[in-house]
């Protein structure tokens, strides 16, 4: 195949290949990796279809994957999270790239299209939509051997799909991988979603009231950092167990219709539909800034507000006032996108290192596996053993 990328400016190469090469040094797991399954030349020739938010660290490990001698193909896993520099520097060095930022979603669905003319032997996919594109044109799969799967919101699909007995391939959930949530959804996603933030808004986080929707893995992290940032922290749940634990964790728990009426900053963190709904932002004080940290753009009723708003403007950059006939104003970050990828650059480079690392084994353990049945799998205990112990040995920690 030969196909040509297609992305918005090669011109841009220089400065996404200098971003690459910052966090490269910074991916010693990665990096081990590398040694590791370069000497056994498993992905020597395959075809790897890989679909992430496409920015400095994910086009690190398509480069690994390059260099190990795959064929490589990348496009994003939504295109407000494209970083174009990036996509052009990847492309310069020979992976076939197919994203650009911003585009309708139509767009995105043809990128993905473009991807699997490559009729790719594994997958990396993050929220399945290579995955769910396969179902849609399956003659196009008929050399896939495993699909491995990045985030909760993938998993949840993947899992639905199995359920109703239509999953197609063998996908591996690196999400459920300890090495995965321990530590990107919670600390990777509580750092940067704070980070961007406070850059979308150079606003104080100390003493403000922050509600988090959801109390998951992100929403732990999230509702941990803004505490350290001295946030006082109101969570909203529906599980009993959860909602007991961030009380005993310390932080004051109550419904979100009470919640809407005393927060400052909302951030919604479940990676469901329609939680944080307009009935909630027409109670919320003037001012108040709303965020979405989960994979899904419609966490937030953002066309709701938009729909009955008197008056909309961009007070910032990526932040949109919405006034609403009661006269007060909402403040919403990145368009209710996934804010610290969208409105940041995403997980910092240490916790990506493991996650990624995750995916390159699980992607080796796909493409050396006989053919697997289709269903949901776990990452092997001692894939995820391997990437905690790696990373120990690298951060020059010893352990009995
Ligand atoms: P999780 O399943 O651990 O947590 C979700 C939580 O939301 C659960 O505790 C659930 O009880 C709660 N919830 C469900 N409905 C609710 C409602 N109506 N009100 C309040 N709480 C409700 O999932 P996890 O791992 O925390 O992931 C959440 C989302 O974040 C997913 O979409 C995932 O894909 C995404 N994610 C985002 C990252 C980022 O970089 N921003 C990184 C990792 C995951």
């Amino acid at each position: 195949m030969n196909e040509k990328s297609s992305i918005a400016d090669p011109n841009l190469a220089p400065e996404g290949l200098r971003k690459i090469e910052w966090v490269s040094t910074r991916m010693p797991v990665l990096n081990r990796l590398f040694d590791r399954f370069n000497v056994k030349g498993t992905f020597r020739g395959a075809t790897v279809a890989v679909s992430v938010h496409l920015e400095a660290k994910t086009a690190y490990l398509c480069l690994i994957l390059k260099k190990l001698g795959a064929d490589v193909w990348a496009t994003g896993s939504n295109p407000f999270s494209t970083k174009d520099d990036v996509a052009a520097g990847l492309a310069a060095q020979g992976v076939k790239v197919f994203a650009r930022h911003g585009v309708s979603e139509q767009t995105h669905r043809e990128e993905l299209c473009a991807l699997l003319a490559s009729r790719p032997q594994v997958v990396l996919d993050d929220g399945a939509d290579i995955c769910l594109a396969l179902h849609d044109h399956p003659d196009l799969g008929t050399r896939v051997k495993g699909i491995s799967e990045e985030t909760t919101t993938g998993r949840l699909r993947l899992k639905d799909l199995d359920a109703k007995g239509k999953l197609l391939y063998a996908a591996v959930t690196v999400n459920d991988a300890k090495s995965k949530h321990l530590f990107d959804n919670r600390y990777g996603t509580g750092q940067s979603t704070w980070t961007a933030i406070t850059h979308l808004t150079n606003m104080t986080v100390a003493g403000k009231t922050v509600v988090v929707l959801g109390y998951g893995w992100v929403g732990r992290g999230v509702a941990h950092i803004a505490q350290g940032l001295g946030a006082h922290v109101v969570v909203t749940e529906v599980d009993p167990w959860k909602a007991l634990e961030a009380d005993m964790d310390g932080y004051a728990v109550m419904p979100i219709a009470a919640a809407a009426t005393c927060g400052e900053i909302f951030i919604t963190a479940t990676g469901l539909e329609g939680i944080l709904k307009l009935e909630h932002m027409k109670a919320m004080p003037d001012g108040a800034l709303i965020g979405n940290a989960g994979h899904s753009d419609r966490e937030i009723e953002v066309e709701e507000l938009r729909r009955v708003a008197t008056r909309a403007r961009e007070v910032r950059e990526n932040v949109f006032e919405y006034t609403l006939q009661n006269g007060r104003k909402i403040c919403l970050l990145a368009d209710g996108r996934i804010v610290n990828i969208a409105g940041g650059l995403g997980h910092p480079v240490e916790i990506m290192d493991m996650s990624f690392s995750l995916q390159l084994a699980s992607l080796h353990w796909l493409l050396e596996s006989p053919a697997m049945k289709p269903g949901v799998h776990n990452v092997p205990e001692q894939i995820d053993e391997l990437v905690a112990r790696e990373k120990l040995a690298a951060d020059g920690i010893s352990i009995d």
